[in-house]
C-alpha cells in the first residue's frame, strides 16, 4: 500500500535515533521507512520516494570500512537530506572535507540561521539544537553554503539548494531539539513537496480492501493476547472480514486478575467476534512445577504456548492464513554498525513466536506501523481507552514476576497483589502517565505481627516505572499516600503477604522486570 502514498526513505547508518526520525516524518502525515545503507541508487529510484534522507551513525567517514553511500543517489533528482554521520558522508562522497574536529561537541547549541530558507521556515532567527559528533565538516563541496551556524560549527546546516540537498551537523529528530519536527516538517513539505497523504483514517481504508482481496472467501485465525497489537490486528482483520476471522485466546494461567473474563467480554460479548477461548493454565502450571531459572521459564511458556495454539487450531483446519500483530519495530531491517545498543538489548523478548512449520500465509495488517499509530487506529475502530492505552505485559505473563518457581497458590497471591497496585494507580490518576505499575512476588518470608500474632509470610515488590520504549528507564517518584495506601492494602487484603517495599532502581543497570 505504501506505493501509492509518498514515501521518505531513510537510509539507516546505525544511529541509535533512526527510528525517531522515521516515527517524527510520520507525525507529519507523512509515510517513511527505514532501509539499509547500501542499497543502490537503482533500487532507490525503483521505490520512487519524494525524499531521501541518511540517518546519524557512529562511523567516521573517513575510516576503512566506513559504510558508504552510492554516489548516483545525488543524481537521482530527489530531494536529499543528511543528518549527522548522513551529513559527514554527503560532504565526503562530493568532494568536500570531514576531519576530526578540536573537540567532540555534546549537547545543546544555540544554531543561528544565515539567510532566510524553507528549510527554517516559521522558525524566527534559530533555534536551540542538539549536538553529538566528533567529527566536523571542515571544507564544502562546490555548489554548497552554509544556511546557519553555531558559536563552535561553522557548517552547522549547509545546503546546495539548486540540487536540492540538504545537511544538518546536529539531530533534529530528538525531543532536546524543540523545534526539529519542524524542521523535518519544512523538508518534506516546502523541499521535497509532500501533501501529507499519511493518515490513519486512509490506512484503515486500504488496509481493508487489502486484506478482502488477500483472504478472499478463507478463514483467518489469529492468537488474541488482549494486548494491544494483536487487539488491534484483530479489530481491523475482523472490520474487513468479520466471522471468517476467528481468534484464539489462551489462557496461560499466568494473566493478571479477571483478565481472561474481561477479554471474552470485550470482544466476544461486546464485538461479537469469534472467539475460541482456551483455559490452559494447568496444562502451563504443570510444565512450570520446579522450574525456577528465568530463562528456563520463559523457555517452557514460550513453547507450551505453540503447543496450545497448534492442538487448538486444527480445529480450523480449513484456515489458511494466520494473522498477527506484528508492527515497524518488529520488522525493519537493518544493517548492524558499531553495535547498535537499541537492536541488542531487545532481543530475549521474541519469545514465543510459532513454529515455522505451520504452513499458512500470514495476515500482518501493522506490519509498517509505530506503536503510537498502532494505537491511532485501535481509536479510530472503537476499542476502548484501556486495550488501546494497555500497558506493556511480558508474554510469559505473571511467570517472570514470580520470583523463583511458579505455583498456583503464588499466582493467586500475586494476582491480587498486583490488582491493588493497578487499582490505586488508576483511582490516582497516574496509570496512563507510567509506562508499567505492576507488583512482583518475592520468593523470601519475613517476620511480622498481626493482632497479636507473629507473622511469618511473604513479600511483594511495587515496581512503578516512567520510560520512552522500555529500553531505559526511571523509577517512577509516586506520592507517599499512595504507596501506603497500595502497601496496607496489599498487607490487609491479600492473605500471605506481610510486608511491601518499593523498587527504586533504574534500568540501566536493573531490568523493569525481576526476571
Ligand atoms: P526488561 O525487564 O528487559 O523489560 O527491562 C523491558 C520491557 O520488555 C518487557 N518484557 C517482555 N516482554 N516477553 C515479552 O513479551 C518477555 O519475555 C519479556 N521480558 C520483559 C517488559 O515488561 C518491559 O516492558
Amino acid at each position: 500500500m505504501s506505493d501509492s502514498v509518498q514515501t521518505i526513505l531513510i537510509l539507516d547508518y546505525g544511529s541509535q535515533y533512526t527510528q525517531l526520525i522515521a516515527r517524527r516524518i510520520r507525525e507529519c502525515s507523512i509515510f517513511s521507512r527505514i532501509i539499509r545503507f547500501d542499497t543502490s541508487a537503482a533500487e532507490l529510484r525503483a521505490m520512487a520516494p519524494i525524499g531521501i534522507i541518511l540517518s546519524g551513525g557512529p562511523a567516521s567517514v573517513y575510516t576503512p570500512g566506513a559504510p558508504q553511500v552510492d554516489p548516483e543517489i545525488f543524481d537521482l533528482g530527489i530531494p536529499i537530506l543528511g543528518i549527522c554521520y548522513g551529513l559527514q558522508l554527503t560532504i565526503h562522497t562530493l568532494g568536500g572535507r570531514v576531519a576530526p574536529g578540536q573537540e567532540r561537541e555534546f549537547g545543546d547549541a544555540k544554531l543561528t540561521f544565515d539567510e532566510p530558507e524553507p528549510f527554517f521556515q516559521g522558525l524566527g532567527d534559530g533555534q536551540s539544537v542538539w549536538m553529538s559528533h566528533g567529527d566536523k565538516v571542515h571544507e564544502l563541496p562546490p555548489g554548497f553554503h552554509t544556511i546557519a551556524h553555531t558559536s563552535n560549527s561553522e557548517f552547522a546546516a549547509v545546503a546546495n539548494t539548486e540540487r536540492r540537498i540538504y545537511g544538518l551537523q546536529f539531530h533534529p529528530e530528538v525531543a532536546h531539539t524543540p523545534n526539529g519536527t519542524q524542521m523535518l516538517r519544512n523538508f518534506c513539505y516546502d523541499v521535497c513537496g509532500c501533501t501529507g497523504d499519511w493518515t490513519m483514517a486512509s490506512f484503515i481504508e486500504t488496509k481493508v480492501e487489502e486484506i478482502r482481496e488477500q483472504v478472499g472467501d478463507h478463514q483467518v485465525i489469529l492468537g488474541l493476547s488482549g494486548g494491544v497489537d494483536s487487539s488491534v490486528a484483530a479489530a481491523l482483520i475482523h472490520k474487513a472480514i468479520g466471522d471468517q476471522l476467528i481468534c484464539i485466546f489462551v489462557n496461560n494461567g499466568l494473566l493478571r486478575l479477571n483478565e481472561a473474563d474481561r477479554v471474552r467480554q470485550l470482544f466476544g460479548d461486546n464485538f461479537k467476534f469469534r472467539l475460541d477461548y482456551v483455559d490452559a493454565t494447568d496444562r502451563f502450571l504443570d510444565k512450570l512445577k520446579g522450574v525456577d531459572d528465568p530463562e528456563a521459564k520463559r523457555k517452557v511458556i514460550g513453547n507450551e504456548f505453540v503447543y496450545v495454539f497448534n492442538d487448538e487450531a486444527v480445529k480450523f483446519r480449513s484456515a489458511k492464513f494466520l494473522g498477527q500483530g506484528t508492527t515497524y519495530p518488529d520488522v525493519i531491517e537493518s544493517v548492524p554498525i558499531g553495535g547498535n545498543p537499541a537492536a541488542m538489548i531487545k532481543s530475549h523478548h521474541n519469545v514465543g513466536g510459532l513454529p515455522d512449520d505451520m504452513d499458512m500465509e500470514l495476515v500482518e495488517p501493522l506490519r509498517r506501523l509505530f506503536k503510537d499509530e498502532v494505537r491511532e487506529v485501535g481509536r479510530q475502530l472503537g476499542l476502548p481507552k484501556e486495550v488501546v492505552w494497555r500497558q506493556p505485559f511480558p508474554g510469559p505473563g505473571l511467570g517472570v514476576r514470580i520470583l523463583g518457581e511458579v505455583t498456583r497458590e503464588a499466582v493467586e497471591v500475586l494476582q491480587r497483589a498486583d490488582a491493588i497496585v493497578v487499582d490505586e494507580m488508576k483511582k490516582a490518576d497516574l496509570y496512563y502517565s507510567t509506562w508499567q505499575a505492576f507488583a512482583v512476588l518475592l520468593p523470601i518470608r519475613s517476620v511480622g505481627v498481626m493482632g497479636d500474632e507473629r507473622t511469618y509470610e511473604n513479600a511483594v515488590a511495587i515496581r512503578i516505572v516512567e520510560s520512552q520504549d522500555g529500553m531505559t528507564a526511571d523509577w517512577a517518584k509516586i506520592p507517599y499516600e499512595i504507596l501506603g495506601r497500595m502497601s496496607t492494602r496489599i498487607i490487609n487484603e491479600v492473605r500471605g503477604v506481610n510486608r511491601v517495599c518499593y523498587d527504586i532502581s533504574s534500568k540501566p543497570p536493573a531490568t523493569i522486570e525481576w526476571e
